[in-house]
């Protein structure tokens, strides 16, 4: 499984593709499984129809846990650090995360839920999130884990598509200097969630909450009531493990649905290669366990492969911008995963906070969730990594379940703002808009992947039609990124960013669309247009040019703007916020209606002086006035 030479790279890749069956194979061996496979891969892009590891069984937290206990009972498995740094933290040994995994579980259990149920997941980062997770997959209910900055309509819209039965929340969160209330955000989502039984509630924060009777229950009382013998739930290797919700470029948010086996033994590889992870090394990674980051490389990824796991609960700036390295050197971590919307806010805070800490320990630094300047990739290798240290930049997507494209560390050649070369298994191909392959170097295109990889979606929960809709129509047989990308002289991948219109804000994925309908639910808007626009921090902004009704003479309009990002906060949550709003009297259509959005986007980005052909809008007199009143 262990690649350690570029030329074992080479090999390993040449492998997988002459033989992906049982390059695939071999490595899924490694992992326990209570009955074997009978077929390694069946596949078509058409349907889309992708199965790994058919007929094989297991439980993907025996391979987390149980098998580790022999080996490595002692060993921390997470080390958790709290928001506050005068709080006292945690460490779980391997023994002490599988007798709560096994707790919990029962818990769950005790309040109704069995194999194949949906638990939406809703906490802080706290190990009890992780256990969480962990607990779920141990009866095969299937955790759909949405992010504590989601508003109540967001996690009640993700409820209902899942038809969750039960939710496990806090009672509040912190997250730098502020408190947020968890449980009465679940409690406005629950208005509208029908099949919702349970609600289990941990205390954290001791911000009083309103407990239903009847509905709500404290995790600490139930965990009192069972005991930590937890058999796991034989799971078949398609099985469910989980849904996670994400944006497209068309309506609501999708659950991209994730599988057992194919996942676990992909999560797995690519931790341990990538990462290059040895025998003891602390591993860092800053995300969310609400984004498939935290779930692929802070729980599954890592504790499969026998890691410690740091899980952070706090922000990168609070109580001051050395947070970070703070935690670094406290804990003498090995591996840094971080994304480049955290390295650049930091970068902007100069260096003093990050000379007066020891940063020896670190031999690995990753990167993820957005394209990473070359400003950024600098002062990341220079002050971070002391250029000692490889940086892998890595690109992968909540539908591909684990990294396709990186270096591997130490072993492949790394280039500022590459992401290098696809991993072993991983088959990308660029096309053209008329889906013809871009063949050679020195070019670009879309990108997509012609061949399946074990940790790949199966399907979007509730509508198939929908995930082949969205990845494998627009060009058949080809799974659709949604990335344009280059290829350069070298054979080097570099990502240039969405091509659809979805945004990546800090990382954070958001469709136009979404933005949209939520700004057009405030009673004062007629009609929005969203676009992204280059911000130095964020790595993109959002731009919304909104027609607002007649108003007043003597209306406020920053009144008016400061409601429009209440009610997007309210539809979704702050982190879907317009950076900048424009009023305007119209938008740019074409005679059959559709919104030009490639003009809307130069004029975001200041790039006025060649719009291209306007002559086909059905009022051209708008850019003018849209122009003369940009932000
Ligand atoms: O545009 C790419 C960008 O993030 C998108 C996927 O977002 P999400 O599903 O939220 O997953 C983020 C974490 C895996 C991609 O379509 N992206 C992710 N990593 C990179 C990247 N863009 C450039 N370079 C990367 N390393």
């Amino acid at each position: 499984m262990r690649i350690r030479t570029f030329d074992e790279y080479q090999a390993a890749y040449q492998h997988s593709i002459e033989d992906p069956e049982t390059f695939w194979a071999e490595i899924a061996q490694e992992f326990q499984w209570r009955k074997p496979w009978k077929r390694v891969l069946q596949w078509n892009f058409d349907e889309p129809n992708v199965k790994w590891f058919q007929g094989g069984k297991l439980n993907i937290t025996e391979n987390c846990l149980d098998r580790h206990l022999l080996t490595r009972g002692d060993q921390p498995a997470i080390i958790w650090e709290p928001n506050d740094p005068a709080e006292a933290g945690m460490t779980l040994t391997y023994r002490m995360l599988h007798e709560q995994v096994c707790r919990m579980a029962n818990v769950l259990k005790r309040n109704g839920v069995g194999k194949g149920d949906r638990v939406c997941i809703y906490m802080p980062m706290v190990p009890e999130l992780a256990i969480a997770v962990l607990a779920c997959a141990r009866i095969g209910a299937i955790h759909s884990v949405v992010f504590g900055g989601f508003s109540a309509q967001s996690i009640a819209d993700r409820i209902n598509d899942a038809q969750c039965r039960l939710v496990i929340t806090a009672d509040g969160a912190y997250r730098g200097n502020k408190e947020i209330p968890l449980k009465s955000v679940v409690d406005d989502a629950l208005i509208g969630c029908p099949s919702v039984e349970k609600v289990i509630v941990m205390t954290r924060t001791r911000t009083p909450v309103a407990m239903l009777k009847g509905r709500d229950v404290w995790m600490e009382q139930e965990l009192k009531q069972v005991t930590a013998d937890c058999p796991a739930e034989e799971m078949d290797a398609e099985d469910v493990l989980f849904i996670l919700y994400t944006s497209g470029s068309t309506g609501k948010p999708k659950g991209v649905v994730h599988t057992c086996g194919g996942y676990m033994v992909y999560a797995a590889y690519t931790f341990q290669n990538v990462f290059q992870y040895e025998e003891n090394q602390t591993f860092f990674c800053t995300a969310d366990i609400g984004w498939i980051t935290g779930h692929s490389y802070i729980v599954y990824g890592p504790l499969a492969c026998g890691a410690t796991s740091l899980l952070f609960e706090g922000v990168p700036t609070w109580p001051d911008c050395g947070r970070f390295w703070d935690i670094v050197d406290k804990h003498q971590v090995n591996i840094l995963y971080t994304a480049p919307t955290a390295i650049r806010s930091l970068m902007g805070f100069g260096l003093e906070k990050v000379e007066n800490h020891d940063l020896s320990s670190l031999k690995v630094l990753g990167s993820v969730g957005e394209p990473i300047n070359a400003e950024a990739w600098h002062w990341y290798d220079d002050h971070i990594g002391k250029n000692r240290c490889p940086i892998v930049d890595t690109w992968w997507q909540t539908e591909t379940g684990g990294i396709l494209i990186s270096p591997v560390a130490g072993v492949t050649k790394t280039k500022p703002t590459f992401a290098t070369l696809p991993l072993p298994g991983v088959q990308p191909v660029l096309v053209d808009e008329n889906g013809k392959e871009i063949e050679g170097n020195g070019v670009s295109g879309n990108l997509c992947m012609k061949f399946p990889w074990p940790g790949m979606l199966r399907t979007t929960w509730g509508d198939h039609e929908r995930c082949r809709q969205t990845y494998f129509s627009a060009y058949p047989g080809l799974y659709f990124t949604g990335d344009g990308c280059l290829r350069d002289e070298d054979g080097y991948y570099r990502i240039t960013g969405r091509v659809d219109d979805v945004l990546n804000v800090s990382g954070h994925r958001i469709g136009t669309a979404e933005v949209e309908n939520a700004i057009n639910m405030h009673t004062g808007v007629v009609e929005s247009a969203v676009v992204g626009y280059p911000h130095d921090i964020k790595g993109q902004g959002i731009y919304a040019y909104v027609i607002a009704d007649a108003m007043p003479a003597d209306h406020d309009a920053d009144l008016t703007k400061r409601d429009i990002l209440a009610t997007v906060s309210r539809v979704i949550g702050p982190i879907a916020k317009p950076d900048k709003i424009q009023f305007v009297t119209g938008l740019p259509k074409t005679r059959s209606g559709k919104i030009m959005r490639r003009i809307l986007r130069k004029i975001a980005e200041g790039d006025t002086s060649n719009l291209g052909d306007t002559t086909t809008l059905l009022d051209p007199a708008v850019v003018d006035e849209i122009k003369a009143g940009a932000l």
